[in-house]
């Protein structure tokens, strides 16, 4: 039995004194959460959230990182900064970075590696856009970016990496997929790595993302490929993401 992951991705947001009543928030409700927990939050707020989490069921990790190990790449983050700070996991190729910042598969998938390489755990996000769901095409690009990833890192390296369906459509908008159609894409990436190897197939949490709430997680978690979940803003608010939680 795959052991449900219910992840927090802050994104841009938060303060200190916001993140410190946030994480006061979930620290007190942890107690009946059976899945695991974590948050992925802005740079400037890993001490804090290190400081703050170090010893409790709730782990934590970045949002991105520098494909590079070090040197002259001016305001960028290395894989080993994040575990100086005790990350164990970091979002890779999420839809924004792709979109917003041209993250490309090849890019994501050297991102990927060099989580691996440090240690961390990389959430691997994939997805496709509203027209490439209508243009039928959303295993296409789904199986595209998780060759990607496959071919530079080979398929065992998924016995050490999560990957997140997000399908672009459905983050931030509160158009959430379908439980069927989110399994139905849930179903297609874990036949496709078990194509290449059943035990890490069987083993692989595949997180759904996008427009996930406590009104809905239950439902979308209960479907037999769905391991948990991905959580943008409703993650910002402790009795909502917990409620989430307890849904896993
Ligand atoms: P959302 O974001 O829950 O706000 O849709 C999910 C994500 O982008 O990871």
């Amino acid at each position: 039995m795959r052991r449900k992951l219910v992840a927090g991705n802050w994104k841009m947001h938060g303060s200190l004194a916001e993140n410190e009543n946030l994480l006061n928030g979930i620290l007190a409700g942890m107690g009946n959460v059976k899945a695991g927990v974590a948050v992925c939050v802005p740079f400037p707020y890993l001490a804090q959230v290190q400081a703050k989490l170090a010893g409790s069921a709730i782990a934590w990790g970045a949002q991105n990182l520098s494909q590079h190990a070090k040197g002259a790449y001016t305001g960028e983050v290395s894989a080993a900064m994040l575990k100086d700070f005790g990350c164990r996991y970091v979002i890779v190729g999420h839809s924004e970075r792709r979109a917003l910042y041209g993250e490309s598969d090849e890019l994501v998938a050297d991102k990927y590696a060099v989580v691996q390489a440090a240690g961390l755990i990389p959430i691997l996000c994939v997805g496709e856009t509203l027209n490439e769901r209508e243009e039928c095409i959303t295993e296409q690009v789904v199986g595209r970016q998780l060759d990607a990833v496959i071919n530079k890192s080979g398929v065992a390296s998924l016995a050490n990496a999560v990957v997140a369906y997000e399908p672009v459509w459905a983050i931030g908008t509160g158009v959430t997929a379908t439980p069927d159609q989110a399994q139905s894409v849930h179903a297609f990436i874990r036949g496709k790595v078990r194509g290449l190897d059943a035990a890490v197939a069987d083993g692989l949490i595949i997180q759904y993302g996008g427009s996930v709430k406590a009104s809905n997680a239950v439902e979308l978690f209960g479907q037999p490929d769905i391991d948990g979940g991905l959580i943008g803003g409703a993650a910002l608010n402790a009795e909502e993401f917990l409620a989430i939680c307890r849904a896993g």
